[in-house]
C-alpha cells in the first residue's frame, strides 16, 4: 500500500493540545471540513466544553498529558479508530547557553515537544497501520530548520521533531500512512503573546495543514513567514541560519 492524499471528509482524527491555539483551530477546521469524528486531546478536558456543546458526538474530549505514559496509552486505546493523528501539543521554555537554565529548559522542551510526540505516535501507530489510508502530521517549527539563539533549547526540540518526521516517513514509505511535517513561523497564540512581530492566524495554519494533507504534501509551511523562509531554506540552509542567528 502507498501513502498519498488523505481527504478529511468522513475521517476520524485525533488532535493533541486541542483546547487552544493552533490545536483548537485545527480541531474546528477538521469538523468544519467534514471529519466524521475528532478526538480532542487536552490536559483538562473540561476546557473543551464549549466546543463539545457546538459539535455534540462528533467531538470526543480525551484527557491527554503527553508527559504521562498512562495518559498516552489510554488515549490511544480510546481512539483506536483514528485515521489522522495531529501531533500539535507543545511548549516553549526559553533557554540557551547564556541564560543560566540551559539543561532545565532543554529537558522541559524535549519532554513535551519530542518525547511526548514520539510516545504518542508510537502508541497510535499500530492502529493507524490497520486503516485503509491514514496520516500523521507533526508540528515542528520553522526554527526547527535553523536555530534562533534566544530560543535555542526549543529549537533543538523542534529540530529533533523534524528528524523524527523524516525518519518516520522513511520507515513508512511503502505503507498506507502519509507523514507530513508542519513548520509554522510566528502565529498569534498564547505561546507568542510576548513576541512583538507580525504573526499569522491559527485559522490560516489549520487551513494549510488540512489542504496539505488533502494534497499529500510532506512539508507544510502554513503561513506567510514560513512559506518565504521555507523557500530560502530550500535554496540555502546556510542563509537561513545566518538570518535566524541574529535573534
Ligand atoms: N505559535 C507559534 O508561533 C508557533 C510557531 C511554530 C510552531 N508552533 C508549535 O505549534 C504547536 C501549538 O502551539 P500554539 O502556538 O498553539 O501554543 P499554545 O497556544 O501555547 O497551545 C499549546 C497547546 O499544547 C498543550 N500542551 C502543552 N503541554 C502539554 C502536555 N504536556 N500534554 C498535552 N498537551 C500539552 C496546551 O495545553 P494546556 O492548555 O493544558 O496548556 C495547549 O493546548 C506547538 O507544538 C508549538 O511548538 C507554534
Amino acid at each position: 500500500m502507498k501513502s498519498g492524499l488523505v481527504s478529511v471528509e468522513g475521517k476520524v482524527a485525533f488532535v493533541s493540545g486541542s483546547n487552544r491555539g493552533i490545536g483548537k483551530a485545527v480541531t474546528l477546521a477538521l469538523l468544519e471540513r467534514g471529519a466524521k469524528k475528532v478526538y480532542a486531546g487536552a490536559r483538562n478536558p473540561t476546557s473543551l466544553n464549549s466546543l463539545k456543546a457546538c459539535y455534540g458526538d462528533r467531538l470526543v474530549a480525551v484527557e491527554l498529558d503527553v508527559t504521562r505514559d498512562e495518559s498516552i496509552a489510554e488515549a490511544a486505546r480510546l481512539a483506536g479508530d483514528c485515521e489522522i493523528l495531529i501531533n500539535n501539543a507543545g511548549i516553549f521554555s526559553v533557554g540557551n547557553f547564556l541564560s543560566g537554565n540551559l539543561l532545565e529548559s532543554l529537558n522541559t522542551n524535549l519532554e513535551v515537544n519530542l518525547w511526548g510526540l514520539v510516545k504518542l505516535t508510537a502508541a497510535f501507530l499500530p492502529n493507524l497501520r490497520k486503516q485503509k489510508s491514514a496520516a500523521i502530521a507533526c508540528v515542528s517549527s520553522i526554527i526547527g530548520l535553523a536555530s534562533m539563539p534566544m530560543g535555542l533549547t526549543y529549537c533543538v526540540s523542534k529540530a529533533a521533531v523534524h528528524s523524527t518526521i523524516q525518519g518516520l516517513r522513511g520507515e513508512l514509505k511503502d505503507s498506507n500512512i502519509l507523514v507530513s511535517g508542519v513548520y509554522p513561523g510566528p502565529i498569534e497564540t498564547d505561546m507568542t503573546k510576548d513576541l512583538q512581530m507580525d504573526k499569522d492566524s491559527p485559522e490560516n495554519v489549520a487551513r494549510y495543514i488540512i489542504d496539505g494533507l488533502e494534497s499529500g504534501l510532506e512539508d507544510i509551511f502554513p503561513d506567510a513567514m514560513s512559506s518565504e523562509m521555507g523557500k530560502l531554506y530550500a535554496d540555502s540552509p546556510k542563509e537561513l541560519e545566518k538570518q535566524f542567528s541574529g535573534f
